[in-house]
This record gives C-alpha cells, sequence and structure tokens, in this order.
C-alpha cells in the first residue's frame, strides 16, 4: 500500500497561503461570506473599530441608525485613520476635514470643497455589505453582487442553541484549516494518558458528543491513533470519515466536512456541530471562529464567556502563547502527551505558530492519514482555477432552502457498520426531527 501522498508545488504552496487583495487565493476567499468580527464586540452605539481582514485594514463601526458598516480605515482625501471619526447618523465623519462616509463606502458630504461640486460622487473608498448572525459579524469583501447567505441552520438558529468563541492564532489561516483536516493528530497532541485519566483529579475526559459510548473522547482517540480516512466529494465542498478501533467488535466513526473555501465542520456536540471558518488577518496571523449549534439543549452563555476568560486574554489571544511558551511543563509529559495543560487550543497555537516558514509547506513528506488536506488543497485549488477562467466558484451550501442541516457525526457502532449507512442515518434522524417540529408547529 502507498504510504505517501503529493505534496504542493511551490507556486500552489503560494496560490493558498496568500490572501492580500488580487491575490488568487484572496479573491477566492473574498467571494464567499466571511467572519470579520463578533456582535460583542460592536454593541450598539458602541465605538468603531479598526480591523483587518486579508490584508486590509478597515473600520467597523455602527451609524447613527445602528446599520453596520465595513469601510477602509484611512480616509480617501488625505489618508487619516477613520476609526478615530465622529459617529452620525448617516456614516463616519472625518475629524481631518470633515469627509462623510457612510456605511456603504460612499462619500456622502465634502464640506470643505466649494458648494455644488459633484466631486463626491467620483470618491472611491472600500465598502463591504455586512449581516449579523448567529452574534458574528459576517462581510462580503468579493465585489459586485453578493452570494446567497449560507443557509446552515447554526446560522438560523434560536440564540440559546449557539455559543461562539474565537481564537486568534500568530499564524497563517492555512496552517489551521490544514490541522482541522488532519484526523491522526488529535490521537497525539491533544492526548491524556489513559491511566492519568483514570486516576487524575480532573476525572474522566468528556463524551465530546460521541454517541453510543460510555467511554471519554480521549479514550477513543488514544485507542487508535492510525484511523482509516475516506474522502468524497459533494458540490459545496468535502466530506471525510474517519474509522477507528474502539472497544471489542465496534469502530469509532466520525463524519464531517470541508465546506468552500475556508470552513470545517466538527462533530463534538452529539446532536449539532462546530463550524470552524479559519479567516486571515494577514499572511501571518488569522482568527479562527467556532461558531457551535446544540440542536438539544441551551448554552449558558455567561459560564461560555467566564470559560473562555479563564483561557484567554480580551484580545482574544490565548494565554498560552509562544511568549510563554505555551506553559509547557516537561514534568507533565507522563501525564499529557504535549505538557501545555488540557486544552486543545493552547496545543493548536503550538502547532501553528511554531511550525517552518511558509514556503517551506512544500516541503512537506505527507502520508495516508492526510488524504483529507490533499483532497481539500486540489478543491481549493479548482476554485481559483474556475475564478481564473471566469467561472462561478462552488457553492458554499447545498443549496437546499431554506436550511441546510448541517452533518456532522461522531458515533460508536458495530465493527461491520458500512460507514456509508451512517451518514444516511443520520440525515434520516434529522429529515425526521425536522419534520416533527413542523407537525409541532402547526398543532400548535
Ligand atoms: S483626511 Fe479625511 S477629510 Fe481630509
Ligand atoms: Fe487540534
Amino acid at each position: 500500500m502507498m504510504g505517501r501522498l503529493p505534496s504542493l508545488l511551490p507556486e500552489q504552496n503560494r496560490l493558498l497561503f496568500q490572501t492580500d487583495p488580487g491575490t488568487p487565493g484572496g479573491t477566492l476567499l473574498r467571494r464567499y461570506w466571511q467572519p470579520v468580527s463578533v456582535v460583542s464586540e460592536l454593541p450598539l452605539d458602541g465605538d468603531p473599530k479598526p480591523i483587518k481582514v486579508m490584508g486590509e485594514d478597515l473600520v467597523l463601526f455602527r451609524d447613527g441608525r445602528q446599520r453596520i458598516g465595513l469601510i477602509g480605515r484611512y480616509c480617501p482625501h488625505r489618508g487619516v485613520d477613520l476609526s478615530y471619526a465622529r459617529v452620525e447618523e448617516r456614516g463616519l465623519r472625518c475629524l481631518y476635514h470633515g469627509w462623510l462616509l457612510g456605511a456603504d463606502g460612499r462619500c456622502l458630504d465634502q464640506p470643505a470643497q466649494p458648494p455644488g461640486t459633484s466631486y463626491a460622487n467620483e470618491v472611491k473608498h472600500a465598502g463591504y455589505p455586512c449581516r449579523e448572525a448567529a452574534g458574528v459579524i459576517f462581510a462580503y469583501m468579493g465585489g459586485g453582487e453578493p452570494p446567497p447567505f449560507p443557509r446552515y441552520d447554526v446560522l438560523a438558529a434560536q440564540p440559546e442553541h449557539v455559543a461562539v468563541s474565537r481564537n486568534y492564532y500568530e499564524s497563517n489561516y492555512i496552517h489551521d484549516l490544514d490541522h482541522n483536516l488532519d484526523p491522526s493528530h488529535v490521537s497525539f497532541i491533544h492526548i491524556q494518558f489513559i491511566d492519568s485519566e483514570r486516576s487524575g483529579t480532573e476525572g474522566p475526559r468528556p463524551k465530546m458528543g460521541i454517541t453510543n459510548t460510555e467511554l471519554s473522547a480521549n479514550t477513543h482517540y488514544a485507542m487508535d491513533g492510525a484511523p482509516t480516512v475516506h474522502v468524497e466529494t459533494v458540490p459545496y465542498g468535502l466530506r471525510v470519515t474517519t474509522i477507528r478501533r474502539a472497544q471489542p467488535g465496534k469502530a469509532f466513526i466520525r463524519g464531517f466536512e470541508f465546506i468552500y473555501p475556508n470552513i470545517v465542520t466538527a462533530p463534538v456536540i452529539e446532536n449539532g456541530y462546530t463550524l470552524q471558518y479559519h479567516v486571515p488577518i494577514d499572511d501571518h496571523s488569522h482568527w479562527r471562529y467556532d461558531i457551535n449549534l446544540d440542536r438539544d439543549h441551551s448554552y449558558d452563555h455567561a459560564a461560555w464567556a467566564r470559560r473562555w476568560a479563564d483561557t484567554h486574554h480580551a484580545n482574544g489571544a490565548l494565554k498560552r502563547n509562544r511568549s510563554n511558551r505555551y506553559r509547557q511543563d516537561r514534568t507533565q509529559m507522563d501525564r499529557w502527551y504535549a505538557g501545555m495543560g488540557s486544552f486543545p487550543p493552547d496545543h493548536d497555537g503550538y502547532l501553528f505558530e511554531e511550525t517552518w516558514a511558509l514556503e517551506a509547506r512544500a516541503d512537506e513528506q505527507l502520508g495516508v492519514q492526510d488524504i483529507a488536506i490533499v483532497a481539500t488543497r486540489e478543491l481549493m485549488l479548482g476554485a481559483i482555477n474556475a475564478i481564473q477562467d471566469g467561472r462561478a466558484p462552488p457553492p458554499a451550501d447545498d443549496g437546499a432552502a431554506p436550511i441546510q442541516q448541517v452533518i456532522a457525526f461522531s458515533i460508536v457502532v458495530d465493527e461491520h457498520t458500512a460507514w456509508q449507512s451512517c451518514w444516511t442515518d443520520r440525515v434520516h434522524s434529522l429529515k425526521s426531527a425536522a419534520q416533527d417540529s413542523v407537525s409541532s408547529r402547526l398543532e400548535s
């Protein structure tokens, strides 16, 4: 059996990791709605916020009518920072000479110009449409008519069933995207050794959404570090299935998806999932947005925020980070694989931030367990090609109006169960749950 998979050519590598304006990879990402902030960072009547997305310096704000605007950070007249500007009913008024920029980036007033000139209409300034969903602010930065807003059920769910967090990492987004398509790493860097799980003061680790088992996710991952990985393309991306040995006569099967152009789903909630967006700030830093849906239970948002504050600084950076070497404690390595504590996003930071130069990704020597990474790169390169040829980029959802119930699962089954049936079973159970909820609404 072949153990090695193809790596990227240097030019393909650059196509994927460069996302500044005008780059092919950046153009791909801009053709889809992308998270640019969280609603909690931009409350009603809140201050304008300078942000950077894919190498573009922008200011995110609410105008006096509370409409969200995302426009170029520097005034188109002579370039001062508009995050200091006055907030008015119709937009931001620059402190230097009073130009007024609307939420769509149009120049609406130039009080220092002689009256009667139409120069304002000629002013060009970046302005991107925004939408709020699931506590996240999304923007479309691709120019022209935006595509339909994605129909994932988490973006349309009741707020109590949704929880959002985001992590800041000093690394290119592509490291994180690759990592979330890499099923075997979970059996190494994130592992607590089983004996210490059994005897540890923290008690058993959580089940992380695995159905049909009494064992923790950690125990399952530790049982088999070499999952079989199957991939199949769907119109909006890639379906990935991993199969691990489990208890005698059993198999542990997970199903998740890559969704164009920078999303990976994670089956970590029994009846729900995490939608993970990997959004470049520039080529050397990114945000990962984790948007969680639990269809069965409500989140305690206050407790969620407290837990987040335990592990993160207010600016979104993790408290364990490269500046403190992730607080690695080698005396803990008989207990934890990495000696970096128990919180996987801390380990992840090390994986993305303390890695070789971006150009060196073309030197990777990939194994069969990396098949989902390789398949996703092919899809992304194909989508970049399509745009360069003037064709439409692939869709970001299944087009099923009005909502796509995203499928993600993590289940222990009889070892003879066909993995394909896990997908069809999940589709059927989601469909019947949706029908039940329609019938109960009609009856009430
Ligand atoms: S620099 Fe903004 S109005 Fe002149
Ligand atoms: Fe990880």
